[in-house]
């Protein structure tokens, strides 16, 4: 007998096949017990009705418990009545493993419990819409820059110095040596953007952010693109194109998982829009003395509210422009007008969403980047080999970072980051 899985059901209607599944719900009568079932690729209805099966086996059907696995066979049928529109006449059900009061069940959880029950709670309807989409996001990521002529590039994880901010290195030891858990692979990334022109990385990074907030985890996976000879407004423009293409790919091919996620199809169609509106962070504080934030002043930086408040004035995703460089990293190029802002920028997702990309230009002349870093604080014997690509042919480069857990939940629409990764590392959680 054919083994398939439930999404190959279409292509085997009349047929008699098996399928490994687990149980995810049942209801039954007298007469008919209906198996909610899924197998990891969807979910779909088994009908197993008495007098076709006999007493015995219909029984062991009425009597399966939650997360019973099992192997089933019977009929594929179509069947209009169900969204997904095909279900199984079942003929026969083995069990595999048993299953015995399974701790999330159909009823409301708080969200600790969950989170203590995350390697189960994976197995629900929503968390595997969310997974779906967050590898739909992965593959798009390949297919835009592979098309786009970047190669991928792998930075190390552990390494000797910092990218971003020094207080939120995780520390480790490296035989008699100090080392960090990287924060970014940005540093290497322009290295080997002079050597392969268009390139870009996508890994894990730490950071040791005493942050809890619904946008923060301690460990996610970043996608950092660095392009030689391109500028900052020409990074602007990859950037809008890729995001754009990530929602046009989630809207092409998850077509079900946003309906099980609940997600406004119309609002992410606006966000396929190109281009993205821009506001320089001048202006942005303007906006925000006007609307009653009082309290901001120019050089501080945007906190969440803030940046809420930006994104809900546009109807896509906003660039602000030109930060403060005091608020900003050491490795970003001044403005050429004016030496108190940044050639950078920040994408705003909207709908609270928040910061989903950071990038800018960066510095290339040796003299001043070597004063930044030493204005930074920073041991310039670390950074000796980062100096030394603007010794050996500099040009102009720019890049960016996207955080793939802020665009996943952006996109599905979610409450907090935590459930768009699958094993959460949070401020206090690391288990499971
Ligand atoms: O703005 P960030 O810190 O930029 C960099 O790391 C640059 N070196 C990137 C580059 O230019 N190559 O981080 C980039 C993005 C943020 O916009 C956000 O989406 C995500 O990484 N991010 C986080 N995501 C989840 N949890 C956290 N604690 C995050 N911190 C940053």
């Amino acid at each position: 007998m054919k083994r398939i899985t439930i999404n190959e059901a279409k292509h085997h209607v009349g047929e008699t096949v098996e399928i490994g599944a687990w149980v995810a719900n049942k209801r039954s009568s007298g007469k008919i017990a209906f198996l909610q079932l899924r197998d990891g690729s969807a979910y779909f209805q088994g009908v197993v009705v008495k007098s076709e099966v006999g007493d015995d086996m219909f029984q062991l059907a009425k009597g399966l418990n939650q997360e019973t696995s099992i192997l089933v066979r019977g009929v594929i049928q179509e069947d209009s009545r169900s969204k997904f529109g095909y279900e199984m006449t079942v003929t026969d059900v083995e069990v595999v493993g048993e299953s015995q009061d399974y701790p999330i069940t159909p009823k409301e959880h708080g969200t600790e419990f969950l989170m203590d029950h995350r390697h189960l709670w994976l197995r629900s309807s929503k968390q595997h819409a969310i997974m779906q989409i967050r590898n739909e996001i992965i593959l798009a990521t390949y297919v835009f820059f592979n098309d786009n002529g970047f190669i991928k590039i792998d930075p190390p994880i552990l390494t000797a110095n910092a990218a971003e901010d020094t207080t939120e290195l995780f520390h480790t030891e490296y035989f008699d040596q100090d080392a960090f858990l990287s924060q970014s692979g940005q540093l290497y990334m322009e290295a080997a953007a002079m050597a392969f022109g268009k390139v870009f990385s996508f890994g894990p990074t730490f950071r040791a952010e005493k942050s809890k907030t619904r946008r923060h985890l301690i460990e996610f996976w970043m996608i950092e693109p660095e392009m030689a000879f391109m500028d900052q407004d020409q990074s602007l423009e990859v950037q809008e194109q890729y995001v754009a293409f990530l929602v046009q790919r989630v809207l092409d091919n998850c077509e079900h998982a946003l309906h099980v996620l609940d997600r406004d199809v119309d609002l992410l169609k606006k966000y396929t829009e190109l281009p993205f509106p821009r506001i320089s962070y001048d202006d942005a504080v303007v906006l925000l003395k006007e609307n009653g934030f009082e309290d901001i002043e120019w050089g501080d930086d945007f906190g969440s509210p803030h940046e809420t408040f930006i994104a809900s004035s546009f109807d896509k995703p906003v660039f602000i422009l030109n930060y403060p460089k005091a608020i900003k990293p050491f490795y970003m190029k001044p403005h050429p007008d004016r030496d108190d802002v940044v050639l950078c920028a920040d994408m705003i997702a909207p709908e609270g969403y928040g910061e989903i990309i950071g990038g800018s230009e960066r510095e290339v002349d040796f003299d001043k980047l070597q004063e930044a870093i030493k204005k930074f604080g920073l041991a310039e014997e670390d950074y000796s080999w980062y100096l030394d690509l603007r010794k050996y042919g500099t040009v102009p480069h720019s890049g960016f970072g996207l955080g793939l857990e802020r665009a996943v939940t952006w996109i599905c629409g979610t409450e907090h980051i935590r459930e768009s990764i699958p094993f959460p590392r949070l401020l206090n959680r690391i288990y499971p």
